[in-house]
């Protein structure tokens, strides 16, 4: 993978800051993609302190035109695109007497319409040169269902169904679709939810732990690796145990 192409989007913060950095020490050219556009500046500045190459760029992947934008910037700054890790997020918790349009058509809007663009923008280069990786972050909550998650968990259902399908068409060309399902992982998403919640969720956990965001990047290093060549349109669950399939 050293010297091709990452593009991470929600790379400011979190998980998505955790793939950057180690993409990046794995040799990658990395664009920090991030609505927050400091935050993305911050990672990208660390990056490049440590010796490797980043790249900040700020847009949301729910508007076709800032896709465009940094998916431009990679291949004006780096080169085509190699590697997509579709990672930006949002979550909000309502019941679902009390969503609104509004909360539902926004969340999918990140998560499914900012998976699409980016994808769409990244494959028919990916396609005409016959090599490259698409890594669709979901979460297990798209698989299980979460309380009072239901756009968020119909969001991540999308994903998965997103990535099988697209799997299924593009495999044989080259390009390698597959996503991760997280279960809790330690950033600030998660600790924004009540400190009991996180005890009580971490007591049932086979590994008795929430993951740290460093351990769902080593499985996104992996699985865009050549190393996982047979891995197509499967769901990997860095989860602590929480959902075992
Ligand atoms: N933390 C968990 O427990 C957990 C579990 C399963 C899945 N996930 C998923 O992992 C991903 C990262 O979550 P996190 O926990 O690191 O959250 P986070 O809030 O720390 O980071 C999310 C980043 O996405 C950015 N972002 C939000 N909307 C965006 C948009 N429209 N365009 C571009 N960037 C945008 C935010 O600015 C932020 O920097 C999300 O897709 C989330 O759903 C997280």
């Amino acid at each position: 993978m050293a010297g091709e192409v990452a593009i991470v989007t929600g790379a400011g913060s979190g998980i998505g800051r955790a793939i950057a950095r180690r993409l990046a020490r794995d040799g990658m050219k990395v664009i920090v993609a991030d609505i927050a556009g400091q935050a993305a500046a911050a990672v990208a500045d660390a990056i490049t302190a440590e010796g490797h190459a980043a790249k900040a760029v700020e847009g949301d992947v729910s508007r076709e035109q800032d896709v465009a934008a940094i998916v431009a910037a990679a291949r004006e700054t780096f080169g085509e695109c190699d590697v997509l890790v579709n990672n930006a997020g949002i979550v909000h918790q309502a019941k679902f007497i009390d969503l609104t349009p509004a909360d539902f058509d926004r969340m999918l809007a990140v998560h499914v319409r900012g998976t699409f663009l980016c994808t769409h923008a990244v494959l028919g280069p990916m396609l005409a040169k016959r090599r490259g990786v698409i890594v669709n972050i979901a979460s297990q909550l798209g698989q299980i269902g979460g309380v009072e998650l239901v756009h968020y968990s119909a969001a991540k259902a999308a994903i998965i169904g997103l990535t099988k399908s697209l799997a299924r068409e593009v495999s044989a060309q080259g390009v390698r679709v597959n996503a991760i399902a997280p279960g809790p992982i330690n950033t600030p998403l998660v600790m924004a939810i009540s400190e009991d919640w996180r005890k009580a969720k971490a007591r049932e956990l086979p590994l008795g732990r929430f993951g740290e965001p460093e351990e769902v990047a080593s499985a996104v290093a992996f699985i865009a690796s050549d190393e996982a060549a047979l891995f197509v349109g499967q769901t990997l669950g860095p989860n602590s145990g929480d959902v075992m399939l």
